[in-house]
């Protein structure tokens, strides 16, 4: 069983110690109350918000660095500021409460983005990339880790409803049958002309997306998981139902992951560094070049 229960917070360098460990070797830790606040009025309007273009924005995304929110659907300018606020102050909120949790990771982690997921996941309609009930692990086509790791907190906010997940094999199985097999290693593993360009272009100032080897494959083993219907259709599952106003964190770099449904979840996400790692050898990036027997990053 994947999942840790946690009841009460320990916050000291010893519990956070345990809590990593359980969170790199897989586990996801399961908050049965969300244990930030979350005022009530937020939550309320929350739950009247629309997110604009669905097949495009997944989500409605909250950019800490920027205090910028997008993917929502037009509306009044007091509207929109209140959703900012109310962004803002979840995001501010579940940092610190994760911080006191991890204090060794929060040291060194960036604050990525949070999101907000306004759209019912069953029978949801979006390209096969981008479907979210297809197993996968997560890569981020614009934010490249370079194997700095995902580490996600979400927390249903649906008054009545679970949101339901299926977890599968995690990234070490996963990657001894495919890295190789899928063919995705070797390609990497190949410096192209493209990638040459790429590094070129940025030496020149221009604004690309560099992707290290190990980028190229986590963003490739994204879409060959999500595709591979023979996989998908054979794998060993658990089905996890988190029920409303739970919070969970989990590596999804690592576990494999799929909502199956749920509408209205919040998530913050965190890039923790290779360095502040308890189990740096558990790390996606340790076991591709272990497999790869080069550097990937
Ligand atoms: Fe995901």
């Amino acid at each position: 069983m994947p999942l840790t229960t946690i009841e009460a917070i320990r916050s000291d360098d010893v519990a956070g110690l345990t809590y990593c460990r359980a969170l790199e070797a897989g586990q996801i830790l399961l908050f049965p109350r969300a244990p930030f606040e979350l005022p009530a009025g937020d939550r309320a309007f929350l739950l009247t918000r629309r997110q604009a273009g669905a097949g495009y924005h997944k989500n409605i995304a909250y950019r800490p660095q920027r205090d910028r929110v997008t993917g929502v659907v037009k509306q009044a300018a007091d509207d929109a500021d209140r959703l900012r606020h109310i962004l803002r102050d979840y995001s501010r909120r579940v940092a610190g409460f994760a911080a006191t949790l991890l204090p060794t990771y929060a040291r060194a982690w960036r604050l990525d983005f949070a999101s907000f997921r306004p759209q019912e996941e069953a029978g949801r309609s979006l390209p096969p990339h981008a479907r979210n009930d297809r197993l996968h692990v997560d890569a981020f086509p614009t934010r490249p880790s370079g194997g700095d790791r995902i580490l996600r907190v979400f927390t249903n906010i649906n008054p009545t409803a679970d949101r339901v997940w299926l977890t599968g094999d995690n990234f070490e199985r996963l990657a001894e049958r495919f890295a190789l097999s899928s063919g995705l290693l070797p390609a990497v593993q190949r410096p192209s002309l493209a990638r040459r360009l790429r590094r070129l272009a940025r030496s020149l100032g221009l604004p690309v997306t560099v992707r290290s080897p190990y980028d190229s494959f986590m963003m490739g083993f994204h879409h060959f998981l999500k595709g591979n219907l023979e996989y998908q259709q054979a794998a060993q599952t658990e089905r996890l139902a988190f029920p409303p106003a739970s919070t969970w964190l989990v590596f999804t770099d690592m576990v494999s992951h799929a909502v199956l449904s749920g509408q209205y979840a919040l998530e913050q996400t965190f890039i923790v560094p290779r360095e502040s790692l308890a189990l740096p050898e558990k790390a996606p990036i340790a076991i591709l070049e272990r497999i790869a027997g080069a550097k990937l990053a």
